[in-house]
């Protein structure tokens, strides 16, 4: 791609809608990683493979028929052919993804096919935990998407409207510890930009965002 914008950051950083914003923006195509890990999940737990058996999950996700829509306007994710974009954000899926996305199988598959999707489009705006570093560390633009716990809090809360703001804590608070395996938010490395969004509306972000990437 002629133009790749990566972007990280932890859950309820608010990346992936500014990912999507500024993809729009660009005229650029947009990929979320997240969702690629999170179909692969839903395929495992639907075929009934035990997520402890770490071969049979990489097996499964090898094998798995997985597309993903890269138009930051439409939403959609199958697999084998089945419409799975809003049964992946269900948290039985949430809470079963960190022990999938661990898997380093599974992780070489995802990136292998990751990079061929940003390689298919001119433009690309993509999303995840491990691009800056792992998926596009050439990437024109490189930012790590941060937002103080608080923030991130309130912004779930936002989200999810009348929830219970305690169990919201943990459940953020476990995802993030999960997932630190995978990569480390607290401090961006080498050329990586970290924008922290704690105290910038979402059209701020935004802004940030195109300003640097600064075309
Ligand atoms: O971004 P989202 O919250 O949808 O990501 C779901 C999960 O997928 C994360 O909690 C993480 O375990 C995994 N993930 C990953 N690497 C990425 C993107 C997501 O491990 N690049």
């Amino acid at each position: 791609a002629a133009l790749v914008v990566a972007i990280d950051g932890p859950s309820g950083s608010g990346k992936s809608s500014v990912a999507k914003e500024a993809a729009r923006r660009l005229g650029a195509a947009y990929l979320d990683t997240g969702a690629m890990y999170r179909a692969v999940t839903w395929h495992c737990l639907d075929a009934g493979t035990d997520l402890d058996d770490a071969d049979a999950v990489a097996q499964a996700v090898r094998a798995a028929e997985l597309e993903i829509s890269t138009d930051p306007s439409l939403e959609r994710v199958r697999i084998h052919g089945t419409d799975v974009t809003e049964t992946i954000r269900l948290p039985f899926v949430s809470e079963a993804v960190s022990a999938v996305a661990t898997n380093l199988d599974v992780r070489e598959e995802m990136v292998r096919r990751q990079r061929a999707l940003i390689a298919a489009q001119p433009r690309i705006v993509a999303e995840g935990r491990d691009i800056t570093t792992v998926v596009a560390p050439d990437a024109k633009t490189r930012i790590l998407l941060t937002a103080s716990e608080e923030a991130r809090l309130r912004r779930r809360g936002i989200q999810l409207g009348e929830a219970d703001a305690a169990a919201l804590q943990r459940q953020v608070i476990e995802r993030d510890a999960k997932d630190s395996t995978v990569s480390n938010f607290t401090r961006a490395s080498d050329g990586v930009i970290t924008l922290d969004s704690s105290d910038l509306t979402f059209e701020q972000t935004v802004q940030a965002v195109l300003t640097l990437v600064d075309e």
